[in-house]
């Protein structure tokens, strides 16, 4: 490719750039979610502009954007199993916001592995920070680490991805995580946030879709799809549909 046409390229990725963060700008004017618990989680965040990514991060590991709540809320509100039993790992946390929305929940644990220092330190002031009367799980822990070399928790049991990073990096990640559900044999979920990693999980085994489409209320560029281990002829603890 010229230089010419990879520098087109590179300004076409920008505006389509643009256009999303004034999307994901408009959605959080209106959700209020910063302003209503004191933190610091909407404003996107490129992986370059704290020169910690090298070549191969700039390619695989994606740049930080929020999820927007509401698709957040639904999902981890239907998950399959019993929030109590469970910890719940956030993979490329960024400034955690999803591990903020999940302490809402009864989650045994919630664990958040973020690539970037930078992002790390803010997330970690964010859970100091935030100020939720509906919080019911304290025990928060923000891991400063790349995905792939995280080890899975044998009472892991939802594994939350909104396009983090590339299929080459995803498939690393679920082979650790299959391996430690083989090694204890336990419900468990995934919830795709985007469709970005889809094809990644879509017909792999040991995972089947659970329920319909979960839709986003904001947009529906954040549909989220949940897949669950086929344990013994059932789903998970409670097999059926998301409902
Ligand atoms: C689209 S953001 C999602 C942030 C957060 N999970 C949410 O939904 O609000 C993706 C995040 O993944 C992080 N990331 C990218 N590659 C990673 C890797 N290999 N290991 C850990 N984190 C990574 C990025 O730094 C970024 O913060």
């Amino acid at each position: 490719m010229t230089d010419k046409n990879k520098r087109r390229n590179f300004l076409d990725y920008l505006k389509v750039q643009e256009a999303f963060d004034a999307k994901v700008a408009e959605i959080d004017q209106i959700d209020k979610f910063d302003v209503s618990f004191g933190v610091e989680t909407s404003t996107p965040f490129e992986s370059w502009d704290a020169g910690e990514a090298d070549n191969f991060d700039l390619l695989n590991n994606y740049r930080y954007s929020p999820s927007p709540t509401g698709i957040l809320r639904a999902v981890i509100s239907q998950v399959p199993v019993n929030h109590e039993e469970v910890t719940f790992i956030d993979f490329g946390s960024g400034k955690g916001r999803v591990l903020l929305v999940a302490s809402e929940f009864p989650f045994k644990r919630i664990i958040g592995v973020e690539l970037s220092g930078h992002l790390c330190n803010i997330a970690t002031r964010n859970v100091m920070q935030y100020a939720s009367a509906s919080k019911r799980c304290n025990d928060i822990d923000i891991r400063h680490q790349s995905a792939e070399e995280f080890e899975i928790p044998d009472d892991a049991g939802v594994f939350y991805f909104y396009e983090p990073f590339s299929s080459t990096v995803a498939e690393q990640v679920l082979e650790n995580i299959e391996r430690s559900i083989r090694r204890v044999p336990r419900a468990a979920v995934i919830c795709l946030v985007g469709r970005a990693l889809v094809p990644v999980v879509e017909g792999r085994a040991p995972w089947v879709p659970f329920g319909p489409v979960v839709q986003s209320p904001e947009d529906h560029y954040f549909d989220a799809r949940l897949f669950t281990v086929h344990v013994d002829g059932a789903h998970t603890a409670e097999s059926g549909s998301a409902s």
